[in-house]
Order: C-alpha cells, then sequence, then structure tokens
C-alpha cells in the first residue's frame, strides 16, 4: 500500500487525481468509503477523476463512458471496465494498492 494524500484532501462526494510511480489514479469518496480506479479510462485514456459521479458511477469526461466506482466494471453499452484498486484509510493518510 502506498500514501497518496490526506484523508482531507478528499472530501465526501469528491474526486482526486493521485501519481504513482508516473501513474495515475482516480480516488472518489462517496458514502464515507473510498474508492481507487486506473485514471486512464478503457476507451481512450480519458482522465475520470474529472468525470460526472452519480452515485456509485462516474462518467468518462471525453465520450461518457460510465463506471462502477466500487468495482471499475464498465455500465451501460459495452461493459469494458477499468482497474480497482483496493484502498484504505490509515492514521489520517490514503494509501492504495497498486
Ligand atoms: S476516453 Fe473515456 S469514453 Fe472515450
Amino acid at each position: 500500500m502506498v500514501r497518496v494524500a490526506s484523508d482531507a484532501d478528499l472530501a465526501e462526494g469528491g474526486t482526486l487525481a493521485v501519481t504513482v510511480s508516473g501513474k495515475e489514479y482516480a480516488l472518489f469518496r462517496q458514502g464515507g468509503n473510498i474508492y481507487c480506479l486506473d485514471n486512464d479510462c478503457p476507451h481512450a485514456g480519458g482522465p475520470l477523476a474529472e468525470g460526472q459521479v452519480d452515485s456509485m458511477a462516474v462518467s468518462c469526461p471525453w465520450h461518457c463512458w460510465w463506471f462502477d466506482i466500487r468495482t471499475g466494471d464498465g455500465l451501460y453499452g459495452l461493459g469494458i471496465g477499468v482497474a480497482c484498486h483496493a484502498c484504505m484509510i490509515v492514521d489520517g493518510e490514503i494509501l492504495i494498492d497498486v
């Protein structure tokens, strides 16, 4: 697990892009929980951290493919998913499994 941000950096309903070893990840906080997906949409690389979040789904800002933020599963269409990573908060720090 790698520390990527402070707990205070990600408000409820918010998103945050973080970088580990040159690769970007998208963090989401919904319902008090934190979720982490690759920040590269599998269609053409759109930044999911800049997408619109609706409940437990995020739409890619480039061409509106939707993904479940809890699993990375693709929704409403081709069903192509994005990698999902375990994450946790320890001592006020957000850690992700990369
Ligand atoms: S790059 Fe994400 S839907 Fe096209």
